[in-house]
């Protein structure tokens, strides 16, 4: 995953905002774009038969050996093969979010991310992301706290961003965090509580795991 860009490196001023970037390259050129980290787009032209390819990867903790279609996506892979259902597959175009989770710590879409590309990689998706004791992440108890959810569709990925966006420093001012998430759409308009449950938990955040900005 070492050779694939992100949007949300660090120190680097973004010309495109994140949506708008998603929204061109996976439109125009077919190439993967994740909210962070991009991948190649599966090839409609491959041979569905092509043989599998052996993957190494650590979910949540736990790692896999899987033989996986070159072609499959990570998101149907956790899905289908691993029965993590909390990442949403929304338009599976890379546009709306709902299936965000975290490549070594980057956030992706996991729709437009290949899943062989996370050979030897750690993922990480909501179901990761609770202590083991099962309290509650911090940004998820300020998602319940903020009401920042009405069919809960969007939510998995919406957390998962919002993780990334206070652990990546870019939870220092309202519209910083409008324009980091920026590439997850809610259709139920929870969008006030979202912003509300992201500023209340990136200081409490910032105390627990001394990420940067604290
Ligand atoms: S961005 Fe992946 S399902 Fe919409
Ligand atoms: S809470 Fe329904 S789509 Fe966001």
């Amino acid at each position: 995953m070492n050779d694939t860009p992100t949007l949300r490196a660090a120190g680097r001023a973004p010309v495109l905002n994140r949506r708008t970037f998603m929204m061109t390259t996976a439109a125009s050129a077919g190439v993967a774009a994740g909210c962070g980290a991009a991948a190649a787009t599966p090839d409609a032209s491959a041979n569905p038969h092509a043989g599998s390819q052996a993957t190494r990867v650590t979910v949540n903790g736990r790692p896999y050996e899987l033989a996986l279609e070159p072609r499959a996506s990570l998101l149907d892979v956790l899905r289908e093969q691993l029965g993590l259902t909390g990442a949403k597959k929304g338009c599976d175009h890379g546009q709306c979010g709902a299936c965000t989770v975290h490549v070594d710590g980057r956030c992706v879409a996991s729709c437009l991310t290949l899943a062989v590309k996370t050979d030897g990689c750690a993922v990480t998706t909501i179901e990761g992301v609770e202590s083991p004791h099962g309290t509650l992440h911090p940004m998820q108890q300020f998602f319940v706290d903020h009401d920042a959810l009405q069919c809960g569709y969007c939510t998995p990925g919406q957390v998962m961003a919002a993780i990334a966006c206070v652990r990546e420093g870019h939870a220092t001012t309202d519209a910083q965090i409008r324009e980091y998430m920026s590439g997850n759409i809610c259709r139920c308009g929870a969008y006030a509580g979202i912003l509300e449950a992201i500023r209340e938990a990136a200081p409490q955040m910032r105390r627990l795991e001394g990420t940067r900005n604290a």
